[in-house]
């Protein structure tokens, strides 16, 4: 980062927005500021950036897509990549971030955090399991997945949701299931079906034993509210996944995003700085309160 203040937020225009649900909005942000340094607009997947709502406070979003393809080296000048992130409007910083329209500018600092490690992944089969919002943290490593898709074996994504209602990414998914090799599952839990729904009816956990991926070095990278966690790694265990074939990443409550304040820590782990991707070994590791 050039800024002398780790603090300082550089400012960013909403060039566009997408809206996923009725409570849950993508947004395209380009960088509003010229001398911005080439470090600062590129990431990793799976990174975190603190969006700052003027006036209102920040709050800590994955960075949702991929990072340009080359990650964006000194030889590569202008322009900028931009940069977007998907929110579900939840309290004060996200319903005044949802005020904000086309050319509405916001601060960004970031990225932060480590990443998946996308290059051990290569040779190997993979599924994606999102739960929720928990699919916005996946999109960023699914979409540098194919945009490489050749360098993987084949590639699962189980996305369950509440209701049909409340399912993210639905146009992106379909694109997703014309890659080769690329298996796209979607569920919703018993109740929350339309008559026209063609997906599942039925847990995430239950849902991918159905799914019958063999471990066979299998990555499993999933993301979702703790009880959906909770049952699916129960669910792995049966299936005889090992623990350090399994990479999540968490949400703990943040406020400085760089390992100074203390709020995101359990011990020595700051899951700003030493996180949010962990494998199951690494939080079993962890201390029970985690
Ligand atoms: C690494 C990381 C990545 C995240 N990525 C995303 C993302 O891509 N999209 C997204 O919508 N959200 C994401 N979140 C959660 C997001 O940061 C919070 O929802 C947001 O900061 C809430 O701000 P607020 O001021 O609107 O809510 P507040 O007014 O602060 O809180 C509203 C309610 O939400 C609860 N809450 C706030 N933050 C969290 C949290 N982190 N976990 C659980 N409950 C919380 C509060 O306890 C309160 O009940 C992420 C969080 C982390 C730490
Ligand atoms: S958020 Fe401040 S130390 Fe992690």
């Amino acid at each position: 980062m050039s800024t002398a203040n780790p603090y300082r937020p550089r400012l960013m225009r909403i060039a566009d927005l997408h809206e996923e649900t009725a409570d849950v909005r993508t947004l395209e942000l380009e960088f509003a500021e010229s001398d911005v340094d080439l470090d600062f607009a590129s990431w990793k997947p799976g990174q975190f950036g603190e969006f700052t709502v003027f006036g209102h406070g920040e709050c800590v979003f994955a960075i949702s897509n991929a990072p340009p393809s080359n990650g964006h080296a000194a030889s590569q000048p202008d322009p900028l990549p931009t940069i977007e992130c998907t929110f579900r409007s939840i309290g004060k910083v996200t319903t005044a971030l949802r005020r904000l329209g086309v050319d509405g500018i916001i601060g960004f600092r970031g990225p932060y955090g480590n990443s998946f490690p996308v290059e051990d992944w290569y040779g190997k089969d993979l599924v994606f399991i999102g739960g929720g919002i928990g699919m916005v943290a996946l999109r960023s490593p699914l979409l540098t997945v194919l945009r490489q898709r050749e360098i993987f074996g084949d590639i699962a994504v189980l996305n369950g949701a509440r209701t049909v209602a409340d399912i993210v990414y639905c146009e992106e998914m379909e694109q997703w299931s014309g890659y080769d090799g690329v298996d796209v599952v979607r569920t919703v839990d018993p109740g929350g079906e339309t008559p026209d729904w063609d997906g599942k009816v039925g847990l995430i956990p239950q849902v991918f034993k159905e799914m019958e991926l063999a471990p066979d070095g299998r990555v499993v990278v999933a993301c979702g509210p703790p009880v959906m966690l909770h049952f699916l790694f129960l669910a792995l265990k049966e299936l005889g996944y090992s623990p350090d074939q399994v990479v999540t990443t968490l949400e703990n409550k943040m406020k400085c995003g760089i390992g100074h304040c203390g709020r995101c820590n359990v011990g020595p782990f700051y899951v700003c700085r030493d996180g949010p991707v962990v494998t199951w070994q690494q939080l079993n590791e962890l201390p029970n309160d985690f």
